[in-house]
């Protein structure tokens, strides 16, 4: 069975709708570790409370950089869980070389827009500001870049007049829960699995 790693440093959302998703029957895996750069996120709490092993990515004292001992080590985690797709959901970090070269193609990620539109953080802010009539969310391949790599779905968010950066990226969220289950779904196909 698909056996997915999943990497965040923020509340977990997505990372408990791919839970959900596996639970209703939906999609087809386990969610064999979780693992955050910050102790203290949700996601840790979220995923313990579904008895999910978690263990922390220790890249103190950097604060942004992914240290390439510290993704070596993370590599050799997931690949002792097991781990055959590595779901990045909200981890605010750079994936480079040698996490990318272990698990390459294999490693993919959640982006709350149309990208290539508003790469990077807070794009639901960056498309009210922009003034834009829709934004959307994409998931796709990891590349070396911030925010780039071959995208597998994308779904359109319209964005109303009377919108605003906390409200649009609610409506964003909806979206980004059931479209993550369904991209891992699709592109674990298109793996074999
Ligand atoms: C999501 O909006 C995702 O698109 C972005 O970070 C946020 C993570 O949210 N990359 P959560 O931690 O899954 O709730």
């Amino acid at each position: 069975m698909l056996t997915l790693g999943i990497l965040g440093s923020g509340s977990g959302s997505n990372m408990q709708a791919i839970q959900d998703a596996i639970a209703s029957g939906k999609l087809r895996a386990r969610i064999a570790l979780v693992l955050s750069d910050n102790p203290d996120a949700f996601i840790l709490e979220r995923a313990q409370m579904q008895d999910i092993p978690v263990d922390v990515i220790d890249c103190a004292p950097h604060r942004t950089r992914f240290p390439e001992s510290v993704q070596e080590e993370t590599a050799k985690k997931l690949k002792r869980a097991g781990v055959d797709l590595v779901c990045l959901a909200g981890f605010l970090r750079l994936v480079k070389a040698p996490l990318l070269e272990e698990f390459h193609t294999r490693i993919i990620n959640i982006h709350p827009s149309l990208l290539p539109a508003f790469p990077g953080l807070e794009s639901w802010k960056q498309a009210v500001d922009a003034g834009v009539p829709e934004t959307g969310v994409t998931v796709h391949l990891v590349d070396s870049g911030m925010d780039t790599g071959p995208i597998i779905s994308q779904e359109v968010v319209p964005i109303f007049p009377h919108d605003d950066a906390a409200t649009l990226h609610a409506r964003i969220q909806v979206v980004e829960h059931q479209l993550y289950p369904e991209a891992i779904s699709q592109y674990a196909q298109k793996l074999g699995f």
